[in-house]
């Protein structure tokens, strides 16, 4: 029955939103405070009990871990009330522990859905990216382009100088190679603690953040919640697993991946058309963070759908 319900994203994406805006407001006392467990686990709670308000059959292909590591919202957990369409979930109740713990930028409550089998079942293992935002010719630039013909492929097409590009790169000593080799062009780096979902979302609108493309390793199960946002706003992803062990090789065989070199694009990792949810938790550039005044709360939510590219950002004010 399930299977031959139709999945309807308008219908279902005002319910998505609320479950980012729930996740969001449950940490909303834990910013700065230096605790990223207790942030990470009342986002975990809240999302988990918003999910099962909405009337669908989904099952977690992208979320806290394997079942023998997150005890909510594992990898393959059943959620939603079971009476409606059958739909993948991709989520991340809070993607930027520290980002929260610390009161830094850009951390959010991120979700996707789409109907089964839509989205790929990335292990939790590292993925190598790179990312830019719409009207650029696909393939532009590759994962197999040193990094620094990727900004001057970018910035040829962009019509500008190499030193007018700003690549986004999570600080980390396994990027130093990369972030030198940018340097070198002359091109200008945004460096960023954490939240590479946000890092990649970032290059859809270049205009307002300042950035044309990220590039670098983070996890795989950000690189499938990144392509789902790019599938909404436009804009190019492309992703290679990386392995470090035999157990992460075994991860990805559990998932059903065969081939471990596959170069993944956008539209192999989100292979349908997906709903998009995203809550501001710290202010950024891309949304606003929660808003604490006496006797209220308020979030801004971006709310898209790949299928009609519609981008909506929601403000909801809500007593305390
Ligand atoms: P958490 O929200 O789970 O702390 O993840 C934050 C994050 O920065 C991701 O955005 C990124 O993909 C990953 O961690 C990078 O991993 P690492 O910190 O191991 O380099």
């Amino acid at each position: 029955m399930t299977g031959t319900i139709e999945f309807h994203d308008r219908l279902l994406s005002l319910g998505l939103a609320r479950v980012a805006e729930q996740a969001a407001l449950a940490s909303a006392s834990l910013v700065g405070r230096g605790d990223e467990k207790a942030a990470d686990q009342a986002a975990v709670n809240a999302m988990r009990e918003q999910l099962n308000l909405l009337d669908i059959a989904g099952v977690v292909v992208i979320g806290e871990g394997e079942r023998d590591e997150a005890p909510m919202l594992y990898i393959g957990e059943e959620v939603g009330t079971g009476n409606g369409p059958g739909v993948d979930i991709a989520l991340d109740p809070l993607e930027g522990t520290t980002l929260t713990a610390k009161d830094m930028p850009n951390a959010l409550t991120v979700i996707a859905m789409g109907p089964r089998g839509s989205m790929l079942h990335a292990p939790d293992v590292y993925m190598e990216k790179v990312a830019i935002g719409p009207g650029y010719p696909e393939g532009l630039i590759t994962l197999d382009m040193p990094a620094a013909t990727r900004v001057s492929a970018l910035a040829t097409e962009k019509g500008c100088l190499p030193s007018d590009i700003t690549v986004c790169i999570l600080e980390r000593p396994r990027h130093e190679e990369m972030i030198a080799e940018v340097r070198s062009t002359g091109a200008s780096i945004r460096l960023i603690t954490d939240g590479d979902v946000a890092g990649v979302m970032h290059c859809a609108e270049s205009e307002k953040t300042g950035i044309d493309m990220y590039m670098g390793s983070g996890g795989a199960p950000e690189g499938v919640l990144a392509a789902a946002a790019l599938k909404c706003m436009g804009g190019q992803i492309y992703g290679r697993l990386l392995f470090r062990n035999d157990d992460e090789k075994a991860r990805a065989a559990k998932a059903g991946i065969t081939d471990l070199d596959k170069i993944y694009g956008r539209d192999e990792m989100v292979q349908q058309d997906v709903i998009f949810a995203a809550t501001g938790v710290t202010g950024g550039t891309l949304l606003a963070g929660i808003k604490r005044e006496p006797g209220w709360l308020t979030t801004q939510t971006l709310l898209m759908r790949s299928k009609t590219g519609s981008v909506r950002r929601m403000e909801y004010r809500t007593p305390v």
